[in-house]
């Protein structure tokens, strides 16, 4: 079947795509879009968390052709030009980043948490991540790199 979905921003069409191909697959293996992660493939790690139509979900459980028409924002498209967004320069400077294979899913998912609620409380953040899974980092750094970056983007809006 063919699939006609919008990709940060951008107009895609992919042809043959086999019913039971997830949109993970198909942004990865036939878009050229490698930032989401395939770790699990089952809906426990995060790793894959991209928007459909502005909700955050796991591209992994999402079958290829229920993104038919549907507006699809990986996390390719949280940056806009060169310089790094205020949420992947946070993640970097608060040392959260390892190996790196759960950052794109966390990155879409704080960036999520961080649009909804502009200043959480640590609750608040452990909950929004706690389907994003850590091998590395024992999360401390993580919670620390949302802390930061919200501090900044509410420096940035004229905030505290
Ligand atoms: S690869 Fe999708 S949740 Fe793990
Ligand atoms: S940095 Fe390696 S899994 Fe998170």
């Amino acid at each position: 079947m063919r699939i006609s979905t919008t990709v940060n921003g951008e107009h895609r069409h992919v042809d043959d795509v086999w019913e039971g191909e997830s949109l993970l697959y198909v942004l990865r293996e036939r878009m050229g879009l490698p930032g989401s992660k395939n770790a699990c493939e089952q809906g426990e790690c995060g790793s894959c968390t991209v928007y459909l139509d502005g909700v955050a979900c796991c591209a992994c459980l999402v079958a290829a052709g229920q993104a038919d028409g549907r507006q699809v924002v990986t996390v390719e498209g949280l940056s806009d030009g060169p310089a790094l967004p205020p949420v992947q320069q946070a993640f970097l400077d608060a040392g959260a980043v390892q190996c790196g294979f759960c950052t794109p899913g966390l990155l879409v998912a704080t960036h999520d948490l961080l649009a909804r609620n502009s200043n959480p409380e640590d609750v608040e953040i452990r909950e929004a991540l706690a389907g994003n899974l850590c091998r590395c980092t024992g999360y401390e750094k993580i919670l620390d790199a949302v802390r930061l970056a919200a501090d900044r983007m509410g420096a940035t809006r004229g905030g505290a």
